[in-house]
């Protein structure tokens, strides 16, 4: 089949009609430029933010620039399991499908904090809030064929380490970027893990890098004097560093709405094209079946 991006962009004229779709931290960055371009293809788009005016506000910034009248907010907090699992419940009760979902929402060098279920801040908003919404919204997605899951990774997945025996960074030495970079790699051994598990469901996953985009990522207050640390902030400092976040959201609107991926699952992706997943860490199933089972056992979905 025909690929239909190129150069990194999105050339598919492909319409979202009748399509409900759900992305997570859409008032600003990449998520804010997908429902932007999910709703000029007339889809029902429902961003889900953690700060009510926040998402207030780029609804009606959406409307104004397509005339959508189909943007929906809902609240939803990634570092607290309640409000995961109120908003799924409200969700589940009151929509009738979901097509595509963005697990969009994340932080970076965060400082050392935790959860409200006592989570290191980049392990439980980056990973275990991400796993706990998709399986709680796995059944609303089974109930039409052709479902799309993207989980928005990063390139530094392929530094990331985990560390098991130390999951909230209680025995070593914090580091902001090391937290991160781990969370990342979660990301992608939870795409793959979850690619095995839906599969002959008709929904599919994929994780994406969506390049070094100039966004407010970087701007949680989080200091790493690492080599890592210190490069981050110089690139983030230089906008001729960075891409806009118009094309940043590129790879993700891609993964979710490219024709020839209808059948393409647990891969990633990098400026709308397949690259290797990563290291021996990203790629072992061990790893991704271990993380699973943590995770499930910490969001509470097993006991
Ligand atoms: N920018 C890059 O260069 C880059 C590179 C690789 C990967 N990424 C990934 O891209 C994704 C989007 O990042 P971005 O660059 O667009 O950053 P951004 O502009 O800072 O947007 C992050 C979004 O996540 C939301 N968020 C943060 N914590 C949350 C929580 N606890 N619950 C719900 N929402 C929460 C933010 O809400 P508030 O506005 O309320 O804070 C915001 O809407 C992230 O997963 C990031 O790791 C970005």
């Amino acid at each position: 089949m025909v690929r239909s991006a190129s150069r990194g962009w999105v050339r598919s004229a492909v319409k979202l009609t009748n399509k409900n779709v759900l992305i997570t931290g859409a008032n600003a960055g990449l998520g804010y430029e997908t429902a932007l371009d999910f709703a000029e293809r007339d889809a029902r788009v429902i961003i889900a933010c953690r700060d009510e005016s926040k998402a207030a506000a780029a609804k009606e910034q959406i409307q104004k620039a397509t005339g959508s009248q189909k943007i929906f907010t809902r609240r939803l907090d990634l570092s607290s399991f309640s409000s995961i699992r109120q908003f799924s419940e409200d969700f589940n009760r009151t929509e009738d499908r979901l097509d595509i979902l963005i697990n969009n929402a994340g932080i970076m060098k965060h400082p050392q904090a935790k959860t409200e279920d006592g989570f290191e801040m980049h392990f439980g908003v980056n990973h275990l809030g991400p796993f706990l919404l998709t399986n709680l919204l796995l059944d609303i997605m089974k109930t039409n064929k052709g479902g799309r899951i993207v989980n928005v990774s990063s390139i530094v997945n392929y530094l990331g380490r985990i560390k098991w025996s130390d999951l909230n960074w209680e025995k070593r030495r914090y580091s902001p970027m090391g937290a991160y970079n781990a969370s990342k790699l979660m990301n992608v051994l939870f795409t793959r893990e979850l690619a095995n598990r839906i599969r002959g469901l008709g929904i599919t996953t994929n994780s994406i890098h969506p390049g070094v985009v100039n966004t407010t990522l970087n701007r949680t207050g989080g200091q790493d004097l690492s080599i890592m640390g210190r490069l981050t902030d110089f690139i983030f400092n230089q906008n001729f560093l960075t891409i806009s976040p118009k094309q940043g959201a590129q790879c993700q609107i891609y993964a979710a709405i490219a024709p020839e991926l209808q059948n393409v699952s647990g891969k990633y992706f990098s400026g709308c094209r397949k690259l290797p997943v990563g290291f021996w860490n990203a790629t072992s199933s061990k790893s991704a079946a271990r993380l699973w089972k943590i995770s499930e056992e910490l969001t509470g979905l097993k006991s």
